[in-house]
């Protein structure tokens, strides 16, 4: 079996005992790496404060290789606070007028995935396999190429492909496409995400299905597919069933004083609809007063990307919102909102899943949402809770038997929220059970092996490469 090399912007280093940090996506694959042997590179998450990247620090644990760049404060500002964060996420969330092209930035971007594959290169055996995540390193197969590396090159994209007429508002959008053109697998989320993205191959003249999940474009041949990321089921849901006896979640479930739990947690970032989804709680509470003191909504939202305008924004907006709709609507003894602007630990979250009789996940676009798959996952299944998802979350083309409701409609979300507490139980199990069945099949070790298997270099392109 080939060496696997793991490519991302973060990289989540192990404690020093060796384990890697919790989270579905690295424990699989640290398994896939520590199974193979490999190399995971990235960045440090620091800046070296020098008009210089430092060199690559390699720290060995095992059959795995990290090696971690430090990037100068200007590479974070230009390619990781501007060109990915201010440019690329917002149109592939579909928010074009938060969008900010700069050329200094674009350049930054750019110049960053160069200086990825000139630390790269040197690391590479013929033989491996290389897999890239994610939107802030699209370029890197073109630049390895350029360097002549013919090797098996996989890209996975994390968050959603938008409507070509989105993406092509992006002014180096023909760089991005031929980009990703340069990988021998391009994975998405959802089946429309490729759709999308044949779109703008399409439209663009440059390229179409080939047939066969095969495309063809600026020369070369290459799968693009969904493969939905999946999460450590068994795991999380053994998580949330030990939770019961944690002393945090005892006295979070007496403090609750007999009310039912809603909940909701998110990255602070606008794509998630925080605000929208505060504004349909406050429809559901004005529309069912039945329920008022008798609901409590806990919203779990850890800062994101503080030094991006838009996100430090973001942070006054929904703090205001949730001090008003408990001034307006609370009284002595009842908080309607808690909100709680840090993270927590996966065993108290998976508790916490498990104790609420709602999970609200209603963002206006998300490339999958794992918060979703992990809800249904900590549910007990002898009284599951119900999950009102957004029909706008890739998660929602697996999870059907969700509540599916449309973020941007108030009501419409409030009297979802009404329906799912007073779902009886019968048709709570039925929809969980469902749900369960599926996020068991494909979980994140299914996804991990399946993308694996179209990127095996067994699998040979249909039509032959040229020369590098
Ligand atoms: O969902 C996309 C993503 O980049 C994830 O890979 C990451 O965990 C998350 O957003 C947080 O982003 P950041 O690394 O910018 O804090």
């Amino acid at each position: 079996m080939s060496r696997l090399v793991v490519v991302s912007n973060r990289v989540p280093v192990p404690d020093k005992a060796g384990n890697p940090p919790a989270g579905g996506l690295a424990v699989a694959l640290h398994a896939a790496l520590k199974e193979r042997g490999g190399i995971w590179m990235g960045w440090s998450g620091k800046s070296t404060g020098e008009a210089e990247p430092g060199p690559l620090s390699i720290m060995n644990n095992g059959a795995i290789q990290y090696a971690l760049t430090d990037l100068t404060d200007r590479d974070v500002a230009e390619y990781y606070n501007g060109f990915a964060n201010r440019v690329l996420w917002p149109i592939c969330h579909c928010r074009i007028d938060l969008a900010e092209y700069a050329r200094r930035e674009m350049a930054g971007y750019f110049r960053v995935n160069r200086l990825f594959a000139d630390r790269l290169v040197p690391l590479l055996r013929p033989d491996d396999v290389i897999w890239v995540h994610d939107y802030h390193l699209i370029p890197l197969a073109e630049e390895l190429r350029r360097r002549g590396v013919q090797n098996r090159i996989g890209f996975f994209l994390h968050i959603p492909w938008p409507p070509a007429d989105v993406f092509f508002s992006v002014p180096v959008y023909e760089s991005i496409l031929r980009g990703l053109a340069s990988y021998d697998v391009v994975g998405f989320q959802t089946d429309y995400d490729v759709d999308n993205f044949a779109a703008c191959l399409r439209r663009e003249g440059s390229g179409d299905r080939i047939g066969g999940g095969r495309f063809r474009a600026y020369g070369r041949s290459f799968i693009a597919a969904d493969f939905p990321i999946g999460m450590e089921t068994a795991e999380f849901a053994e998580l949330a069933e030990d939770a019961a006896h944690d002393r945090r979640i005892r006295e979070m479930a007496r403090s609750m004083q007999g009310r039912d739990l809603l909940i909701g947690v998110d990255r602070l970032d606008y794509s998630k609809g925080i605000p929208e989804r505060i504004a349909a709680y406050e429809a559901f509470l004005k529309g069912n007063p039945e329920f008022q003191d008798k609901v409590v909504y806990l919203q779990v939202t850890p800062k994101s990307r503080s030094e991006v305008p838009e996100y430090a924004a973001m942070q006054e907006n929904v703090a205001s919102l949730a001090g008003r709709l408990n001034g307006s609507l609370g009284s002595l003894d009842w908080v309607p909102m808690r909100y709680i602007n840090r993270s927590l630990r996966r065993p108290l979250l998976a508790g916490l899943y498990r104790m609420a009789k709602v999970g609200l996940v209603t963002p206006l676009r998300d490339g999958m949402n794992l918060v979703a798959k992990e809800f249904v996952a900590a549910q007990d299944p002898a009284n599951p809770g119900v999950l009102v998802l957004s029909r706008f979350a890739g998660a929602a083309r697996e999870l059907d038997s969700a509540l599916l409701i449309n973020p941007h409609d108030a009501e419409g979300t409030g009297r979802a929220i009404a329906r799912a507490l007073s779902m009886p139980l019968a048709e709570r199990k039925e929809r969980w059970e469902h749900m369960m069945k599926r996020l068991l099949s494909h979980d994140v070790t299914h996804w991990c092996a399946d993308y694996l298997s179209h990127l095996e270099p067994q699998r040979p392109t249909l039509v032959p490469e040229p020369a590098p």
